[in-house]
């Protein structure tokens, strides 16, 4: 069960409410733009700066020819089944695995990645599972593209993007001879991807319009030498994270080096992705509660020759939030060949390949999604907060004056003006009780709250409440505005 705390304080809500809400579009009120922005910020560092990559921001619509290259026009599809009776439509796969999870049937849940088409059919037959809506007979099951189809000018057939990749592969030669770099080189993209799943459900977890944070890394597949500021990668191979393997029911702790040598990861790149985002993920705030499941065959994307995904734990139980997938050359290779442009580069000995990719994407709106849920805590009297950590709390400070008194009102926005001009995200609130003000800061994960009194008319101090202890300690200001 979501928690309230997120719509009545509107982290994120339903869009369109007034006209009664569209399903799979939301949208984000001031506070969780702020803790967006903020994840944005930690994934750039890790998977821009410390790569030393480049980041692009692309069209959200291309034309046809660009996904008909991608396979996406053709492929990129779920099982849909409509009710005979009212219409409604259910995506197909998902209605079955939901109905073996409610009779407790885990095994036959697990599986259904693994079935075609028709297997889903007869199962839903075999299993009379009918329409939620009207209890109708199930028709049969067939596919429904998820791309949104549209125009550009009057009969230019175009999509919206359903990944964010795909201006990067479009980009990537031009961006090669204008800027001229070595490989292994990384791009990067953070923006909007759309797709028109057929029923949204569990809030940002399927979504219509959502964000994705994507990086495809380069490299040539014959040479393992690093050209990153970490010249020798193999410093990570001691590095240990929680990895559930194909036929494995539960994840353990594995080495980089050990998934490496079980083949369950194809190459030192992969594992360096693996690491980078374990380390990121650890840095926004989340150290348990997470797996990264290394996907079977039959569920592989048409692109991919092996992918690991990351999966958090939430009130819906494990989502993917993110997956790393080997797409070799599959994607600059189909471009090549739609484009009639050459997308090989050469290795400066006189052989020329088309540069092999690693991709870590993640999808935003569910990483938040997941943080929220796993930074929510109770503060023993029943009162819910988010414990978020001083890099993703949408401010780091509050500052408070303890009455509405002129001279208390007056130092605290002097102070709340020396905070923000050092570039601290820093609020200010002087309305209802200090207690109400505490517990309405504490809500949405400020660490800190500045409280302005009568001690600090007279000696320039104040008082600095910790969310997770409430414990006080007083500072002088100097210090504070010094050190913040
Ligand atoms: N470029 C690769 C790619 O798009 P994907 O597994 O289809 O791979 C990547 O999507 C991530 O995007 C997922 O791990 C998930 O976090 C997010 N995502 C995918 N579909 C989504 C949806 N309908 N709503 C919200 N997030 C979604």
């Amino acid at each position: 069960m979501v928690d309230d705390l997120f719509k009545r304080r509107a982290i994120y809500f339903n869009a369109f409410d007034i006209y009664g809400g569209s399903s799979g579009l939301y949208e984000y009120g001031p506070i969780g733009v702020r803790i967006r922005e903020n994840i944005k910020k930690v994934w750039r560092h890790y998977f821009i700066d410390y790569l030393d990559s480049l980041e692009i921001d692309g069209s959200d619509i291309a034309p046809r020819i660009v996904f008909e290259a991608s396979e996406h026009i053709e492929l990129f599809n779920d099982p849909i089944v409509i009710c005979s009776s009212c219409k409604t439509p259910y995506r197909a796969d998902k209605l079955l695995e939901e109905y073996f999870e409610r009779n407790n049937k885990k095994l036959e849940a697990d599986s259904i990645k693994k079935l075609n088409d028709k297997e889903i059919e007869r199962l839903i037959i075999e299993n009379d599972i009918r329409c939620e809506r009207c209890n109708g007979k199930l028709g049969n099951v067939e596919r429904f593209n998820l791309m949104f189809k549209t125009n550009l000018g009057y009969n230019g057939e175009a999509y919206l993007r359903p990944e964010t990749a795909q201006n990067i592969f479009v980009d990537f030669i031009y961006l090669k001879k204008s800027i001229g770099f070595d490989l292994p080189r990384a791009i990067g993209q953070i923006g909007r991807a759309y797709r028109n799943e057929i029923s949204p459900r569990q809030e940002l977890v399927r979504m219509r319009s959502f964000t994705q944070m994507e990086l495809e890394l380069f490299f040539d597949p014959e040479s393992d030498q690093s050209k990153f500021r970490d010249k020798d990668l193999s410093f990570i191979y001691s590095y240990q994270i929680p990895f559930k393997r194909v036929g494995e029911t539960e994840p353990k702790i594995y080495s980089l080096k050990e998934l490496l040598d079980y083949k369950s990861i194809p190459n030192i790149y992969f594992a360096f992705m693996l690491y980078l985002i374990d380390r990121f993920l650890k840095d926004i705030g989340i150290s348990n509660n997470y797996r990264f499941r290394e996907v079977e065959k039959e569920e592989l994307a048409h692109y991919s020759g092996g992918t690991v995904d990351l999966e958090i734990k939430t009130s819906y139980g494990y989502i993917e939030c993110e997956g790393t997938a080997y797409r070799r050359d599959f994607d600059l290779k189909r471009h090549s060949e739609f484009s009639k442009e050459d997308l090989s580069v050469s290795d400066g000995k006189g052989r020329k390949f088309i540069p092999h990719v690693i991709e870590p994407s993640f999808g935003l709106d569910r990483l938040l999604f997941a943080l929220l849920e796993n930074s929510l805590v109770d503060d023993g009297r029943g009162w819910k907060y988010l414990k978020l950590n001083d890099k993703i709390a949408p401010y780091k400070y509050v500052v408070f004056p303890l009455q509405k008194d002129d001279r208390l009102i007056e130092k605290a926005k002097q102070l709340y003006e020396a905070l923000f001009n050092k570039d601290i995200a820093v609020a200010y609130s002087q309305t209802g009780s200090i207690g109400k003000r505490y517990a309405k800061f504490d809500e949405i994960g400020v660490p800190y709250a500045i409280t302005i009194d009568y001690q600090t008319l007279e000696d320039n101090t104040v008082t600095i409440r910790d969310r997770d202890t409430t414990k006080q300690r007083r500072v002088s200001i100097e210090e504070l505005i010094s050190k913040p």
